[in-house]
């Protein structure tokens, strides 16, 4: 940011975080969760969106792309309305549901179906971006990085130091990478980090992590060196299993992919007694179709 950066904001960033005594009790550590629906469209996504958006708007850019499966586009929507610049979202055919691409609808952002999968988008977004002058806002947008680590700096101020563990679900890997960035900036401590990823990655029913290839792998892989940890992968009924725990026992309704972090939990990751603090990074409302699956999956 500089002094001729505007400010582009929605209110994004300070969310709860909130102690969860039952699931403590269940896992025999100390769970926080870091409530990241409370952001104004309903993801992690705003924090870094809001800093992305304002950089493109001080470099002139006529507009944002995206590829998205569904959070990102909502988030890219939102404040590119804010802003006053135009929004175009690639999507995946069977990616985004249905709330998310109302939410980036409703602001009259350009929506391109293609025919293929996350990675097929992000392919599109990038050539469109070069053949228009767009700024791709993606998180290879090293300006949605510098907010999304924004949350750890809150987590280290409430709690006074780091946790002792950070589970988070892993998609491509940009809120790992910001989450290592920010606690290592913020000088009290670093978790160890336990990205937690879906087994069948292309075709978890957690759509916002249907992800084939993590773009940020190799920085994933700097994060846990510098900070301890390992990647889980975990099946969709371990990640709806998380999700009604979560709903019934602390009354929190996130979206499935969130509670990818829960689901690491269960694999025990975690030791007797430790401070765990686990990103809940999405609202329930985005994917509410999710309450009528079957529990046992794949
Ligand atoms: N949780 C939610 C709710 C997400 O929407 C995403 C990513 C992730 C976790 C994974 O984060 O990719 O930084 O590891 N959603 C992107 C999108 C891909 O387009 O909305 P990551």
């Amino acid at each position: 940011m500089s002094p001729s950066t505007p400010i582009v904001t929605l209110g994004e960033g300070s969310t709860p975080l909130l102690r969860a005594d039952r699931l403590s009790e269940r896992f025999g550590v100390e769970v926080w969760l870091k409530w990241e629906g409370a952001n104004p469209t309903g993801s992690f996504k705003d924090r870094g969106m809001a800093v992305a958006v304002a950089k493109a708007v001080e470099d002139g850019a006529p507009g944002i792309v995206c590829a998205s499966t569904g959070n990102t586009a909502a988030s890219a929507a939102a404040y590119a309305a804010r802003a006053g610049v135009e929004a175009v979202i690639v999507h995946a055919a069977a990616g985004p549901t249905g709330a998310k691409l109302a939410q980036a609808r409703a602001t009259g952002a350009r929506l391109i179906e293609v025919q293929g999968s996350f990675d097929d988008a992000f392919t599109g977004a990038e050539q469109l971006a070069d053949r228009e002058g767009y700024v791709v806002v993606n998180s290879t947008n090293p300006n949605r990085l510098e907010g999304q680590k924004t949350a750890a700096f809150e987590i280290v101020e409430e709690l006074g130091e780091a946790p002792d563990l950070l589970a988070l679900p892993y998609g491509g890997g940009g809120n790992t990478t910001a989450y290592a960035k920010g606690f290592l900036e913020a000088g009290h401590g670093t978790p160890q980090l336990l990205p937690v990823e879906a087994e069948h990655r292309a075709a978890t029913i957690a759509s916002a992590i249907r992800i084939p290839t993590p773009v940020h792998r190799d920085q994933v892989e700097q994060a846990l060196a510098r900070c301890g940890g390992s990647v889980v992968s975990v099946t969709d009924t371990e990640i709806l299993a998380g999700w009604r725990l979560l709903a019934r026992e602390e009354g929190l309704f996130c979206e499935p992919a969130a509670a990818a972090s829960i689901a690491g939990l269960g694999r025990g990751a975690a030791g007797n007694g430790t401070q765990v603090v686990c990103v809940l990074t999405g609202h329930g409302l985005k994917d509410p179709d999710a309450l009528d699956l079957p529990l046992e999956q794949s």
